[in-house]
């Protein structure tokens, strides 16, 4: 495909988008959906390409899926209703879909096997199959069960206490998804709290889940029953916008319908650490998933230092924040980020590659990097990587440069937002 030219030096952003449906919570609702006994129905689905590879798999797996007008509409089967897949399962950009399907799996008598797209091939995967196979499933993968393709084939599986390695919420989902259907409790130690939607979803669905702080346990042999699913908006598409209402001159944007789960909701205290001028209108309550509307307006950044407890709550908005940072006063320092390095591309090299080609003065480190702002971003040709959050971190950035820009690969972007072109132009005047 051919680079596209990006839209620069935008005068100013004005007016409201609908932040289209939660990626994380999207694949969920599908999943759960199939377990479950009964008709779920979801309404803002998000029809990203990723959330369609959940769809895809899950039908292969024998649930009916329809899309009837704005809802999805899952007939679950419970645990016991899914069938042995007669093709391969292609979870293609997905890395949500193929971790969190592996647990679902693991309890299943049938033999599956799983791919994914270049970047899957790459993505680590032995965070998932060792305390998959410790609690009993035999699961094989290239390089000793540490990349796809991956065959897996579950049964009878025992539920164990386990310590997470790495702060991740596709690994603690996927035990979850085992543990649902283990003999026993399986109790799973975060080194830090991770976004708790697979938590929400079991409570929502009727099942039972114990959480204290960082400890999560999980009775087996739970059976799930069908219900109504409303997606919030992605904070981390949202995110984008953020960004562009705050570095863009002269703007007020309103981001309408945003999740505000506090486990994701490290964003907006960065923001507001930087200075960001944000007001933040929340929603009448749900206690399901929070979410309301934020309005952003043109803000002066200065640098902070972003660590600790905070990278899970924030984990997939470091490419945005990257940017922000070469629009603030001073030094930004992220560190403890080396989660990063396995996300659809190896985010260090890639936000720093791209970021540098527009003129930015920023340097990767070990666990992170390190921007020096204020810079004025000048122009050149940039690549996704095929990385969703890359495009569109650098058709933000392009807003703000004043030569031209031109994106290869900007089609990864249909991964989690396909409307997002469609948004930037209808707010910028
Ligand atoms: C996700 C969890 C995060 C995040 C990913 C979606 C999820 O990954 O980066 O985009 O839906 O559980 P890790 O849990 O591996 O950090």
């Amino acid at each position: 495909m051919e680079p596209i030219k990006l839209q620069t030096n935008i005068p100013s952003l004005k007016g409201a988008i609908a932040i289209p449906g939660d990626k994380s919570i999207s694949h969920r609702s599908i999943m759960f959906g199939a377990i479950a006994e009964g008709k779920t129905e979801v309404t803002n689905f998000l029809m990203g390409e990723d959330c369609l590879s959940t769809i895809a798999c899950f039908k292969k797996l024998g649930i009916d899926i329809q899309q009837q007008d704005e809802k999805i509409i899952i007939q679950g089967k419970g645990f016991d209703g899914l069938q042995e897949p007669k093709e391969i399962l292609d979870v293609g950009n997905s890395g949500t879909t193929i971790r969190l399907l592996m647990g679902i799996l693991a309890g299943q008598s049938f033999h599956s096997v799983l791919i994914g797209d270049e970047s899957i091939g790459k993505r680590p995967m032995t965070r998932v199959t060792k305390p998959l196979k410790s609690m009993g499933a035999v699961i094989q993968g290239r390089n000793n069960g540490e990349y796809t393709p991956i065959s897996i084939a579950g049964g009878s599986i025992n539920g164990m206490e386990y310590e997470l390695p790495m702060a991740s919420a596709q690994v603690k989902s996927s035990i979850l998804f085992a543990g649902m259907q283990a003999n026993g409790t399986t109790t799973i130690i975060e080194p830090q709290k991770t976004r708790d939607h697979t938590e929400r979803m079991i409570r929502k669905f009727g099942g039972e889940i114990e959480v204290d702080q960082r400890h999560i346990s999980i009775k087996g042999g739970q059976k799930l029953k069908g219900t109504t699913v409303n997606v919030p908006g992605d904070i981390s598409s949202a995110a984008f916008f953020l960004a562009a209402g705050v570095i863009v001159p002269d703007s007020e944007i309103t981001l309408k319908n945003v999740g505000l789960n506090p486990t994701r909701t490290g964003i907006i205290d960065v923001l507001q650490d930087m200075g960001a001028d944000l007001t933040i209108i929340p929603q009448a309550d749900d206690s399901f998933e929070p979410s309301g509307d934020i309005i952003v307006k043109t803000s002066n950044l200065k640098g902070i230092t972003i660590e600790g407890d905070l990278i899970p709550r924030l984990i997939d908005e470091i490419p945005v924040i990257a940017l922000l940072a070469t629009q603030a006063e001073g030094k930004t320092i992220i560190k403890d980020a080396e989660e990063l390095k396995v996300k659809e591309t190896n985010r260090i090299d890639t936000v720093v590659d791209e970021l540098r080609k527009l003129g930015a003065d920023i340097e990767a480190t070990n666990d992170g990097m390190i921007i020096n702002g204020r810079s004025q971003l000048s122009g050149g040709t940039v690549s996704s990587h095929g990385d969703h959050r890359i495009g569109m971190m650098l058709a933000i950035a392009a807003a703000i440069c004043k030569e031209d820009v031109y994106l290869e690969k900007e089609e990864s972007i249909r991964i989690s937002y396909p409307a997002f072109f469609d948004h930037l132009k209808g707010l910028s005047k």
